[in-house]
Parts: structure tokens; C-alpha cells; sequence
């Protein structure tokens, strides 16, 4: 067999495609407890974004989008949620998370506050001498998500993980508002490549089984942020959310439901079957 014709056979052996393989990314769009560096430098803390590399094999590319001071009104106007869409391969998977900056009062606005209400209400405000309309935290969340979906992307829409609920010496339930508001703009987009994952659920059961002397002296700032020890367990309490869903992104991850629920994680919390998870 003469040069030219090995050269011929290569692409049948798959040789001709020296490319790497295509690498999925995860692309996540959060506040600073995902976000690199966490609530600042010199803070001793960090994002849980940043431990998810750890779960996911080399075909796997985290891009850590997440910024410190965010809400999904502020990451929204800001034209984050379009600069990552910009970067969003069809294949890729989003995972959006916000809540700690959502709450509060227009009537001072601080830019990040949204707009009460779980549907198409929206508020007119004043910030930074510009005319805003606000929208709801879900209308926030679909449009972010319609954005990526247009894209070929699979979306991810996260309850937001809660501050340190063990900061009295004993560990108690956190429910707000932005947990259901997470869920429900995930049932009203009803798209098959939407999921929710309802991670302030299992990040509770984690630290009530973790207890609250080892959970407190890992928030090394605040009650919000993490130091890199609770950072990694908030990636890990997301990634048994995913494990105990049917996704892809789940299948893929590299720990074993077994290896998250015979631990401290606990185990899989029922869901409401309406949304995928
Ligand atoms: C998941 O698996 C990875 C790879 O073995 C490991 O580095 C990581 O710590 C695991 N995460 C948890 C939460 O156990
Ligand atoms: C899921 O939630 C929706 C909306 O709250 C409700 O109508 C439905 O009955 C729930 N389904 C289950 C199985 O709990």
C-alpha cells in the first residue's frame, strides 16, 4: 500500500480527525457563593463554581461566570447572561443560581432587587439615573434560559444554596421564596431541556449532618460565604441533586450516588415530578 492510499484510509480509521474531541462546557451564571474567589480577596473564601472541575472528567470544561454582588435583575442588565450566551456551544449545559441579592426593597434601589412576584409583573424604578423596568425573579430565569436554549444548550435552574443556617450553634430549616421561584420557572418553561435542581435542599440536609461546629468554622467572612471546605460541599450537595435526577450532566458526573448518600450528604430528597430534574 502506496503513501496515498494509507493517507486515504485515515479517516475511516477515525485518525484523520486529529481535533481533540469535542469537550462539553458547563457554563455557570451565579452570585460569589459560585463565583471565583468567593466573597473577595483575602476574604479566605470561594465559590462552590470552582470545586465542580472535581466531579466531571477531561471532556468536561467548567466556565465560571459567576460574579460576587449579582442578582439575576443585576446579571441581567449587565449583559452577562448574553456575553455567555455568546460563548454557548449547542451540547453545552447552564447552570444559573441566584437569590442572596434578589431580595429586598426597590423603594431604595440597589440595582439588584427584583420586581415581587412570580410571574410577568414588573416595576418601574430609577437606578444609577436610568430608567429600569424590573421584572420578577422568574421572568429573570426564563429569559436567561430562553437565551441559552436558542443556543442548543441544556439549562439548569438551581434554588439558591442558603447562608450558614448553623450560625446560632444549631441547624435549622431555610425556605424563601426564591426556592419555589427557582422551581416554578422551571415548570412554566416546561421544556424538556430545562431542569431544576433544588439545591438549598440538599445543601441543608448537608450541613444538619455536618453539624453546626464543623459548618461555622468553615464560613470564614460572613453567614454567606464559604470558606473552600463548604465550598466543596455545596458542589458536591449539587452534585447529588443532579445524581438523584435523570440527566445527562448527572450520568456524567464521576461520584457515585452511593459515594454522596453514605456520607454526610444524605440521601436523595423526593421532588415534585412536575419538572425534570
Ligand atoms: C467527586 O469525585 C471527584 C473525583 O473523584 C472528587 O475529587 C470529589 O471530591 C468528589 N466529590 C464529592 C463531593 O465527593
Ligand atoms: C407539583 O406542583 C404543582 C404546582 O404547585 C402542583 O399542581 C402539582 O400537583 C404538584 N405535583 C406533585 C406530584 O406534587
Amino acid at each position: 500500500m502506496g503513501f496515498h492510499q494509507v493517507w486515504q484510509l485515515l479517516p475511516l480509521l477515525g485518525l484523520a480527525a486529529a481535533a481533540p474531541a469535542a469537550m462539553t462546557t458547563i457554563h455557570l451564571c451565579g452570585d460569589s457563593t459560585m463565583a471565583k474567589g468567593g466573597g473577595g480577596s483575602g476574604s479566605g473564601s470561594e465559590g462552590w463554581g470552582e470545586y465542580l472541575k472535581y466531579s466531571f472528567g477531561s471532556d468536561y470544561v467548567i466556565h465560571n461566570a459567576a460574579i460576587g454582588g449579582r442578582s439575576a435583575r443585576s446579571f441581567t442588565r449587565e449583559g452577562r447572561f448574553t456575553e455567555v450566551a455568546n460563548v454557548v456551544k449547542a451540547g453545552d449545559w447552564v447552570v444559573i443560581e441566584f437569590g442572596h441579592n434578589d431580595g429586598g426593597s426597590l423603594s431604595t434601589d440597589n440595582g439588584r432587587t427584583d420586581c415581587p412576584g412570580e410571574g410577568a409583573e414588573t416595576c418601574q424604578t430609577t437606578y444609577n439615573g436610568v430608567q429600569e423596568t424590573v421584572l420578577t425573579y422568574p421572568a429573570y430565569y426564563k429569559n436567561a434560559a430562553k437565551l441559552f436554549l436558542d443556543k442548543g444548550a441544556k439549562v439548569i435552574l438551581n434554588s439558591p444554596t442558603p447562608n450558614n443556617i448553623c450560625e446560632s450553634g444549631t441547624c435549622v430549616n431555610d425556605v424563601s421564596r426564591f426556592d419555589y421561584y427557582a422551581w416554578h420557572a422551571a415548570a412554566e418553561l416546561n421544556n424538556p431541556n430545562v431542569y431544576h435542581v433544588p439545591h438549598k435542599q440538599y445543601a441543608v440536609q448537608a450541613m444538619k449532618n455536618l453539624g453546626a461546629s464543623t459548618v461555622t468554622a468553615n464560613y470564614p467572612k460572613d453567614h454567606t460565604h464559604t470558606g473552600p471546605y463548604m465550598a466543596n460541599v455545596m458542589a458536591g450537595t449539587f452534585v447529588l441533586g443532579l445524581k438523584c435526577g435523570t440527566t445527562a450532566l448527572g450520568q456524567a458526573a464521576k461520584n457515585t450516588t452511593a459515594s454522596l448518600t453514605s456520607t454526610f450528604y444524605g440521601a436523595c430528597i423526593p421532588q415534585n415530578s412536575t419538572v425534570p430534574i
